[in-house]
């Protein structure tokens, strides 16, 4: 793999991570490449399954560009899922249509010897290959992210096999073979380091680690599972790559945002829906930038209550580095037109 020496610096995103406060905040939103897009609906009904999409470098490019062309969004995120760390640790993946993703379960610590203790070599090189590709068609004024998921997130899909409500399954786990689930989590830790380093090695500006599923965790729980994971892995890919920028996403966990904000690995930290932008004015550090919490279902209502929700979020975080983001991701229903309005607004040309 050809390594791209110097990340890009003359570009809004990576400056606000770099604690420039802009006039403008720049703007992208997660799931920016999806269903909600014509074009993207188009290639994915050629692309077979949803692994083969994400493993097959040419289609993740072109999902990765589709949302940059139509809107031309400060930063793309390459095309690709979290779930491409179990698929490579060994465990059975698979995308159900209209039910999300479905993986072997792992129910007992004896099911944990089936799992690699590392990534097959070779298997995630289509997702590098996609960044490369992604890279070299990108333009400076488009920062290129990588990601992947973070460790408690991950298991939480690797144990229950599935999405669940409120992860009871990984907590049962944890409670009853904390040995085994250290275990599993040490190996995640290793092998999220690794993913993301090589992302960053391959043209990725800034990574973002999403631990969708960290809110809802007890005290104890929550640094052991959550907060320490994040920590090691950030601190590790910034050692091996002092000039890549990290975003952390700890989705709804309320004021442990101050616990994140204390990992000095991270860059930025995402902040989810209902995260209060008056208690993060008063409690983080206004050094520290902050993306997110546009409600996704404001974007879907459109009109007046959008514009609101708009100017409300660019107004309380404008004493900050901000970037312009979603509480969590776009909703397939979305109308085009509202994500015209959102970039228009955020532009100040709306
Ligand atoms: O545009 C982007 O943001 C980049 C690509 C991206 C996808 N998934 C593509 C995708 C990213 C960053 C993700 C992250 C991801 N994947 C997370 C963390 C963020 C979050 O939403 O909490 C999680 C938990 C997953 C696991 C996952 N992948 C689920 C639960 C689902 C099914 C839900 C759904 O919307 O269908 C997926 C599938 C998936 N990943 C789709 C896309 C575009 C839709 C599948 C399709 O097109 O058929």
């Amino acid at each position: 793999m050809t390594a791209i020496p110097h990340p890009t610096t003359d570009n809004k995103l990576i400056s606000t991570l770099n604690g420039k406060k802009q006039d403008r905040p720049p703007i992208w939103l997660m799931r920016q490449a999806g269903r909600y897009l014509p074009e993207y609906r188009e290639i994915r009904s050629q692309a077979g399954s949803f692994l083969d999409f994400c493993y097959n470098p040419k289609m993740a490019v072109e999902a990765t560009l589709q949302p940059i062309r139509r809107f031309g969004f400060d930063a793309a995120i390459i095309f690709s899922d979290i779930l491409v760390i179990p698929d490579a640790l060994g465990q059975e993946v698979r995308f159900e249509v209209g039910e999300g993703p479905r993986l072997t379960p792992i129910v007992t610590p004896v099911d944990l010897k089936g799992l690699r203790t590392q990534s097959e070599p070779g298997h995630l090189a289509p997702v590098y290959e996609a960044i490369e590709l992604a890279k070299s068609s990108l333009g400076h004024e488009t920062a290129l992210l990588g990601f992947s998921g973070a460790p408690w997130t991950l298991a939480s899909y690797m144990i229950a096999g599935k999405g669940t409500p409120d992860q009871a399954p990984a907590r049962l786990f944890a409670y009853r073979f904390p040995d085994d689930f250290q275990t599993l989590i040490d190996l995640l830790v290793e092998a999220v380091t690794v993913h993301l380093s090589v992302q960053i090695q391959a043209g990725a500006d800034a990574v973002q680690i999403f631990d969708s599923w960290a809110g809802g965790l007890p005290c104890g729980e929550f640094e052991r599972w959550s907060l320490e994971p994040i920590a090691r892995i950030a601190t590790a890919v910034k050692q091996r790559h002092p000039h890549a920028k990290l975003i952390g996403f700890p989705r709804a966990v309320g004021e442990r945002l101050t616990e994140f904000a204390k990992i000095e690995a991270l860059d930025a930290l995402s902040v989810d829906t209902s995260a209060d932008r008056r208690w993060i004015g008063r409690s983080l550090d206004t050094s520290l930038p902050i993306q997110g919490n546009l409600d996704p279902l404001v974007l879907l209502a459109g009109g007046a209550a959008l514009d609101r929700a708009i100017d409300n979020i660019v107004e309380d975080f404008s004493h900050r580095p901000h970037i312009f983001n979603l509480g969590h991701g776009i909703l397939p229903p979305t109308p085009i037109a509202h994500v015209e309005q959102l970039v228009a607004r955020v532009r100040g040309k709306a």
